[in-house]
């Protein structure tokens, strides 16, 4: 049975445009995969460990091949369990809202947590390699402009799916949702379509 893990990352709920889109996203991907599983993950209901204290150290002895001592192997339980909604899924689903020309701070804060050595990926001398390999990922960015010079929203997404072996990764954006009900609107068609086009095809 397939399965989607959809990150949901705006806090605007039922105002939020990229939510909206994911939305649709999912009720076509659902009714071209009856049965299929779909795991919602809200970055802003979620609870995250901050990134400090044993957390931090067990990452770095991760990193330096050292056994964890048990404080840091309660520390990583959290975070070995996030990582493992990501492995358990066929297809990741990602809402992302711009701010300050990147991604919120929450989703953000998911990524540093979940994107650890031997959970998500692995490296030595020659390089990384990802370790979600084989997933597909569509990314629904929404923009309250557009055209926004040096965005690392989307860039900032595919290069994180490109570390975790993801080279499947799709997306669609809604720009302008700042420019008033008609043209807002107008955008959340446009990439309704879009969405149920992609659904059909991932
Ligand atoms: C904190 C914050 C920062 C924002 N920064 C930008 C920005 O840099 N560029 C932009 O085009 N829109 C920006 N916006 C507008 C949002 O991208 C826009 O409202 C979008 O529709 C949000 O997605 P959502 O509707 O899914 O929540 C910002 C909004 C907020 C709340």
């Amino acid at each position: 049975m397939p399965r989607l893990l959809y990150i949901e990352s705006s806090p605007r709920k039922q105002r939020s445009a990229s939510i909206e889109v994911a939305k649709v996203f999912i009720s076509a991907w659902k009714s071209k995969h009856p049965g299929a599983v779909v795991d919602t993950l809200d970055v802003w209901n979620t609870p995250l460990p901050e990134f400090d204290g044993a957390v931090l150290d067990a990452k770095y002895a991760g990193i330096q091949g050292l056994p964890l001592t048990p404080e840091q192997d309660a520390a990583w339980t959290q975070i070995r369990s996030l990582a493992s909604r990501f492995h358990e899924a066929d297809l990741l689903l990602f809402s992302v809202p711009m701010w300050n020309f990147g991604i919120p701070y929450k989703l953000k804060h998911l990524i540093d947590v979940v994107s650890q050595k031997d959970l998500l990926f692995t490296f030595d001398e020659r390089g990384l390699k990802g370790m979600l390999d084989g997933r597909a990922a569509v990314v629904i960015a929404a923009q309250g402009a557009s055209r926004n010079r040096k965005e690392h929203q989307l860039a900032y997404m595919d290069t994180w799916c490109e570390m975790v072996g993801i080279t499947e990764h799709h997306h669609i954006l809604i720009e302008k949702t700042l420019f008033g009900p008609e043209v807002d609107t107008q955008a959340r068609e446009d990439a309704s379509l879009a969405a149920i086009a992609l659904a059909r095809q991932v």
